[in-house]
């Protein structure tokens, strides 16, 4: 494994070995493992972030590497004197065995994979990607099904603008699974998905899978996964009343008990706090596997593992 920039660039053999270590970990207890004392991470994070940047840290800690990082780096680093992503990677790439990035630019991996030379994890890329929150949302859902394959998963919220819902739906469509889309209003699906235009304008035509709000209660019990994602209102260029399917108790109580709520984090009020304390919400747990998922990344990525 090089740079992981896309979910394209892991093949079916890398996930379920990036997958199977993750599970190592967690069960061994992820402070047992300590292979990495001479590598550096540069968390370099132009946009905000809370999960992604802090788990990274956390989990390059707990292998016993070191971190450098720059926070809010769109204020802090050369970026806002104008400096190029091309001086940027090629700096980084002196300082660190590995660089974790995060910027509003969609096409930011292009540059990294032209003038970076050492390895590149994607942390987010504008609207475009988000593949290691898709690993560990994909790990969480394999740990408590014990498979993927021909899961039946309904996306509700920002489907153009969710990065996290772009990198999901990628991976979810090589097992077979039967995906539903719920989008937030004024946020229906269309060509602007970046990258994923393609896959996700063919999705969109195949009959039954856009639900409309109204209609969602209705597919609740049949569904395995219900994905929950905030509209991503620094993305929208207008201020609007965006309307959008609420999970609330009631609603989580016509799922089958053992489905899942689901939700990359932060939320807004699109999910109900009154869920959290229901069986189906994984959000959560989600965060924890973040952890064991960014370890065993790190650790493929430094070859410390196959
Ligand atoms: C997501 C992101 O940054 O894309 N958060 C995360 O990394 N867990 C989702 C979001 O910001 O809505």
């Amino acid at each position: 494994m090089n740079h992981l920039l896309s979910v394209t660039d892991l093949t079916d053999h890398m996930i379920e070995s990036l997958l199977f270590w993750a599970d190592c970990i967690k069960n061994q207890g992820p402070r047992a493992i300590n292979p990495l004392p001479d590598s550096i991470m540069a968390s370099f994070f132009a946009e905000p972030s809370t999960r992604t940047r802090l788990s990274f840290e956390s989990a390059m800690h707990k292998l016993g590497g070191n971190v450098i990082t720059a926070a809010d780096a769109s204020i802090s680093s050369s970026l806002s004197k104008g400096e190029s992503l091309k001086d940027t990677f090629k700096t980084l790439s002196k300082y660190a065995n590995v660089i974790v990035v995060r910027h509003k630019d969609n096409e930011w991996p292009l540059e990294a994979r032209k003038w970076a030379s050492v390895p590149v994890i994607n942390a987010g890329s504008g609207s475009g990607e988000h593949p290691t929150q898709a690993l560990l949302d994909l790990f969480t859902i394999q740990q408590h099904f014990g498979k993927v394959h021909g899961l039946s998963v309904l996306f509700c919220g920002d489907l153009k603008y969710g990065r996290t819902v772009h990198s999901l739906i990628s991976l979810l469509t090589r097992y077979n699974c039967k995906i539903y889309l719920c989008p937030a209003e004024t946020l229906r699906c269309n060509p602007l998905f970046g990258n994923y235009g393609e896959l996700l304008e063919k999705l969109v035509q195949t009959p039954g899978i856009l639900v409309d709000h109204a209609a969602v209660p209705g597919i609740l019990p049949d569904m395995d996964v219900v994905y929950m994602t905030r509209v991503q209102q620094e993305r929208i260029p207008y201020k609007n009343d965006i309307s959008e399917f609420v999970m609330t108790k009631e609603k989580a109580e016509m799922m089958r008990k053992d489905g899942m709520i689901m939700h990359p984090l932060p939320r807004n009020s699109e999910i109900s706090e009154e869920v959290d304390d229901d069986p189906r919400a994984y959000y959560f747990k989600q965060v924890e596997n973040g952890l064991y998922v960014r370890m065993s990344i790190l650790q493929h990525i430094l070859k410390i593992q196959p």
